[in-house]
Order: structure tokens, then C-alpha cells, then sequence
């Protein structure tokens, strides 16, 4: 279905200006598609009404309801693998470097509904229990959609979802089966704080991070966005912290600020010295 062009245009700019996200112009199934449950829970007569009243701005949480809609939320415990295994060695590192100070932050910056923070989460369990045991240990899962965060929250994932990368033996140790979902335990839900944060927007007072995830976002955002984004985690990263990308993200053409460290079958980034 075709979105008529003036209400179609002023949902790419304003998921631009909000959020960072752009959409191109071939785009009208997508739109259609994410904007149609809305329309019908609503019961608007049209996508061109629901952009109508969203453009009016007499209504902010349909204002959000519809940039929540239009993003891509795709997700899966232990994402592509080798990074959670790059991410185990760049801890291992730190529980050295960190031994004066005894804290770490690692930050998964868009958790989406939050196997990312809790596959981090299983890391530190399984391999780093004396940190878990003795050190402060935050793992901060942000996401700009209040709905995938409450999802994310609850802790309570499909079949699929965990077929989707949870191996039987951390299954078997830190999920409990639940009407016929499975629940990650209370050990490893305590360790993750999650909070709404829009990537885009200013962001609230943040700690120096150790490690951050930021994967599978920049991929929607335009170059000068994407510069500005990874401007802002540098800053928030502590010297020697690593940062984490999806497998198709690269910071070639964004900056020149940071040194990629091929590991294994992953790479991460280091901010490089001033
Ligand atoms: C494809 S998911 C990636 C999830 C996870 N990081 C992973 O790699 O599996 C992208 C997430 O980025 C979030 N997102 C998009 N734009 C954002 C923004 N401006 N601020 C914060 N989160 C944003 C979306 O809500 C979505 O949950």
C-alpha cells in the first residue's frame, strides 16, 4: 500500500529528527506494514489520519507509539557468537587492570528486548563468578522504545527466542520454565539495570563505561549521525575500555578516533590515544 507523499515525508523527517533512523522513499511497505496494528488499535480510517494526528502534536504517546512502530527491534541471545567470546577475553583483561578499583560498567546501548544484556550477563556468570561475587558490577541496558524495554524487563522469553543461541547447558542453569516460556533467574536479571535513553538526544548524566555494546543501530543511521554518535560514547568510555559493533558496522568513513582489534572471528575498537 502506498503512504500519500506529503504524510509519508513527514514521518522520515521526523524519525530523522527524533531518533537518528532513516527510512528512504522506497519504503511505503515497510511504513504500511509497521503503522497498520496502530491504525486498527485505534480504529483510525487511514496511515495518512495516524500521521495526521501525530503531526497535530495534541497526542505525544501516539507521537512515540508510531516511532516505536518504525523500528527494527530484531534481536538474539549471544548475537554472531565470537564477540561474546571477544567480550570474555576484553574482561578478562579488565579483571587485571581493574583489580585496584574492583567495578565495572558495561553498557549495552540499543538491548532492544534484552537478550543482549543478559547474554552478557551469562559471560560474566560463567566465567567471572569471583568478580560477580566481590566486585560492583552494573551492566546498563538502554533502548529508545519503551516497549521492547518493559519486554526486556519482565525477563521471560518464547521457545524461539531461546532456541535463537541459548546453549542447553546456560538454559538448564539460568532460565526457569514458565507456562511454557522460559524466565531467566533472579542472578542474572539483578545484574542488569535497564532505562530508556535516546541515542539521538542528549543523554542524562552517564558513568564511564568499561565496555560498550553498541550493535546492530548505527546500521540505520546516516554517516554524520553515526560520527556523532560514536563522538558521544568516546566520551563516556574510559581509556582503555572496548567497544562493541554488529558484524556488518565498521567505523571506517566515521572516525578516525579509535583502533579496531581484530579477535578471533571479531573485531572491537579502542578509542585511539589524543
Ligand atoms: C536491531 S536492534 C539491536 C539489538 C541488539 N543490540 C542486537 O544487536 O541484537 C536495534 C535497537 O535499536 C533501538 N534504537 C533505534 N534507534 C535508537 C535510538 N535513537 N536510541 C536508542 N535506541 C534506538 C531500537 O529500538 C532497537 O531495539
Amino acid at each position: 500500500m502506498h503512504v500519500a507523499e506529503p504524510q509519508f515525508a513527514f514521518l522520515c523527517g521526523l524519525l530523522k529528527r527524533r531518533t537518528g533512523v532513516c527510512i528512504d522513499g522506497t519504503k511505503h511497505y515497510l511504513v504500511t506494514a509497521r503503522l497498520l496494528p496502530i491504525v486498527r488499535q485505534r480504529r483510525l480510517p487511514s496511515i495518512e489520519t495516524l500521521l495526521d494526528r501525530v503531526r497535530s502534536g495534541d497526542d505525544p504517546s501516539l507521537e512515540r507509539d508510531v516511532l516505536c512502530a518504525m523500528m527494527t527491534h530484531e534481536t538474539s541471545f549471544f548475537r554472531d557468537q565470537a564477540p561474546f567470546e571477544a567480550l570474555r577475553r576484553v574482561i578478562a583483561e579488565l579483571a587485571v587492570s581493574r583489580t585496584r578499583e574492583r567495578s565495572l560498567v558495561i553498557w549495552s546501548a540499543a538491548c532492544s528486548t534484552g537478550q543482549e544484556p543478559y547474554s552478557i550477563a551469562m559471560v560474566l556468570h560463567e566465567h567471572f563468578r569471583d568478580l560477580v561475587a566481590a566486585w560492583k558490577i552494573r551492566i546498563l541496558a538502554t533502548d529508545f522504545s519503551d516497549v521492547v524495554l518493559a519486554r526486556a524487563r519482565e525477563g521471560v522469553f518464547s521457545g524461539l527466542e531461546i532456541a535463537r543461541g541459548v546453549p542447553p547447558h546456560l538454559l538448564q542453569k539460568y532460565f526457569r520454565q514458565l507456562q511454557g516460556r522460559w524466565s531467566v533467574t533472579h542472578e542474572i536479571r539483578q545484574l542488569v539495570e535497564f532505562r530508556q535513553l535516546n541515542l539521538n538526544a542528549d543523554w542524562p548524566a552517564w558513568p564511564p563505561c568499561d565496555i560498550v555494546f553498541l550493535r546492530n543501530v548505527m546500521l540505520y543511521f546516516d554517516p554524520l549521525t553515526r560520527t556523532a554518535l560514536v563522538a558521544k560514547v568516546r566520551r563516556v568510555l574510559r581509556p582503555d575500555g572496548a567497544l562493541f559493533l554488529g558484524g556488518a558496522e565498521t567505523l571506517i568513513g566515521v572516525s578516525d578516533d579509535w583502533e579496531r582489534v581484530a579477535d578471533g572471528g571479531s573485531c572491537h575498537y579502542r578509542p585511539r590515544p589524543r
